[in-house]
């Protein structure tokens, strides 16, 4: 995951929409049943972050190794990652132990195709496919995405990736043998891994691969052009995409039978006041975030708001294209961890070479907070995510959605003594549970993440797994914690509440219950 996209100041402890939304649901008593029958629950991960064996086996790097590589000051290797290429088997075995119907976990376009085109390398093919029917055969649905940050380097270096067009023909390549090969036992498919995000990160602040940016908008650039590349680049996403899809649809689903959906990282974006000012920047927030995906994706073309405050820079449909881009999911993936708090800042639109954050005139301000000892975990505002999914039932006409991605930071020294992340999984699948009683049209939901994996902004410093693993330890120990219990009795049927705030609610699983078996 990433977040934090630019990092900003917790001036206001409380803002406007947060003190709407205080009651919260905490002392809520659920259990699983309570959600449709074919209602899934999973955890995710991305190749780079669990693999390792980075260059083993044929494997060449994506712009993610390129990433990690920068100057670092730690034994913990992202190369060596969890080392699931060798410990899938083990892996599968914890997936068994917590309960889950499904894994979320990428593909990795260089260790498939190491060339970016051309032959397959079967050693990735035998990988993939053993890791694949080791979960089927535990009942275990794989749920694939296709690109996670991961672009093969060596498309970067030939010709800039999604700067060129070439990428979209060597994409379709690419889903194609992953479509042909696995396609008989993988069922859904996502072609993007938080699309908007990259492109934020990746061509505007720089601050995630593949790094570009240009001054003053950017940190510490050296090339790329924050005003016009994130357009362009989004651009070509939604093409490469809309043509995946396209060929998924027409060569593979008769027969395969299988969904296909992009990823986006979703905020609920909060005005800092009630004024109408800050409230109206918000909605630009919704519209130049994830209206710039899901207005294409849903009508076609990109938001009213983002042509008139991005002009010329803003690519244009053609007729064929809007037609080939509209409607080209089965599904969308979220990713949601947090509110994010908005301000006005329409002075931006005053000045003559812009980026998509003053295009958008608005200010983000992370409302992150520090909470001793932990140092650094989310905010517990459940509510956020019950908006968002409010947002695109009214706006985007409700289409399935999978819960890709949602889940607690904290220090990696916080080990498997985890109460916060109980708290914050016991409270969001509660939300989310009212969202779909509301109508809400969400179809699963993935725990970020399954193990202690390097993150792409923390590095192994700040992690979200329902398993530690101990990087000290050459075998990479995984330990369940407490919040691994707890998902796994909710899984499991049990019901479940904090525990800690009312003691006598029948079989609740209480918190006090779950340390002494976690430790
Ligand atoms: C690297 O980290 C170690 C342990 O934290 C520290 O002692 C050392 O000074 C650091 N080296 C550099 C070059 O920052
Ligand atoms: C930019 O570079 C400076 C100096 O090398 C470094 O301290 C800072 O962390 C960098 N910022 C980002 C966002 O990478
Ligand atoms: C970015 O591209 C635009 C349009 O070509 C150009 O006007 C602008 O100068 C470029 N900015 C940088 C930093 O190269
Ligand atoms: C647009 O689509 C129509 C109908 O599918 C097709 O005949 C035409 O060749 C396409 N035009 C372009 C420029 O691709
Ligand atoms: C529930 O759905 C209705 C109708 O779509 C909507 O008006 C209402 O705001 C929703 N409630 C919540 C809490 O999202
Ligand atoms: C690592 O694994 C090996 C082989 O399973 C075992 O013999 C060894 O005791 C393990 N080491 C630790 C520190 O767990
Ligand atoms: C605790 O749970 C019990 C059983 O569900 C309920 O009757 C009682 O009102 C709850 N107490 C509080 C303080 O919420």
């Amino acid at each position: 995951m990433v977040t934090r996209v630019i990092v900003g100041l917790c001036l206001l402890p409380l803002c406007f929409d947060l003190l709407r939304g205080a009651a919260g649901n905490k002392d809520r008593e659920y259990n699983r049943n309570a959600f449709p029958k074919d209602f899934i629950f999973g955890a995710s991960t991305s190749a780079y972050q669990v693999e390792g064996a980075a260059l083993e086996d044929g494997r060449k790097p994506s712009i993610y190794d390129t990433f990690a590589h920068r100057s670092r000051n730690d034994t913990r290797n992202p190369d060596v990652a969890c080392d699931q290429y060798h410990k899938y088997k083990e892996d599968v075995q914890l997936m068994v132990e917590t309960g889950l119907d499904a894994y979320r976990f990428s593909i990795s376009w260089s260790r498939l195709i190491p060339n970016g085109r051309g032959p397959v390398n079967p050693k990735g093919l035998r990988y993939y496919n053993n890791l694949i029917n080791e979960l089927i055969s535990h009942g275990i649905e794989p749920h694939v995405t296709l690109t996670h940050t991961d672009t093969p380097q060596v498309l970067e270096d030939e010709y800039g990736s999604f700067l060129n067009p070439k990428i979209i023909e060597d994409f379709i390549s690419y889903v194609d043998v992953c479509f042909r090969e696995f396609g008989d036992r993988v069922r859904y498919w996502t072609t993007f891994n938080e699309a908007n995000i990259f492109v934020i990160g990746g061509y505007d602040v720089g601050i995630t691969p593949p790094s570009r940016c240009s001054s003053p908008f950017g940190f510490n650039c050296t090339r790329g052009n924050s005003t016009t590349e994130p357009y362009i680049v989004t651009h070509r996403i939604l093409l490469a995409h809309a043509y995946a899809a396209r060929l998924y649809k027409e060569k593979y689903q008769p027969k395969q039978l299988g969904f296909i959906g992009i990823n986006l990282l979703t905020f609920h974006f909060s005005p800092l006041t009630d004024t109408l000012e800050d409230m109206a920047a918000a909605k630009r927030c919704y519209d130049f975030l994830i209206g710039w995906f899901m207005h294409p994706l849903t009508y076609g073309d990109y938001p009213e708001i983002m042509k008139k405050n991005g002009g010329s820079k803003i690519p244009v449909f053609t007729k064929n294209e809007s037609e080939l881009v509209k409607g080209s999911f089965d599904f969308i993936g979220i990713n949601y961890y947090y509110i994010m708090g908005v301000r006005d800042n329409s002075m931006s639109l005053t000045t003559v070479q812009r980026d998509l954050y003053a295009d958008m005139a608005a200010q983000w301000i992370d409302l992150d907070t520090v909470a001793p000892p932990e140092e650094f975990i989310y905010p517990i505002e459940p509510w956020g995510l019950e908006r968002v999914l409010e947002h695109y039932k009214e706006v985007y006409q409700n289409p399935p959605i999978f819960i890709h991605e949602n889940g607690q930071v904290a220090s990696y020294t916080t080990s498997i003594n985890d109460p916060f992340r109980v708290e914050y999984l016991h409270d969001y699948i509660g939300i989310l549970l009212n969202a779909v009683r509301n109508g809400s049209n969400t179809k699963g939901y993935f725990v970020w993440s399954l193990l202690d994996v390097y993150e792409l902004l923390f590095d192994f410093d700040y992690t979200f797994g329902l398993y530690y693993v101990d990087y000290n330890d050459p075998n990479l120990t995984r330990r369940p914690k407490l919040s691994q219990k707890w998902y796994s009795q909710f899984l499991k049927g049990k019901n479940t509440n904090h525990g800690y705030k009312n003691e006598s609610s029948g079989d609740a699983t209480t918190l006090d219950d779950l340390r002494y078996r976690a430790s």
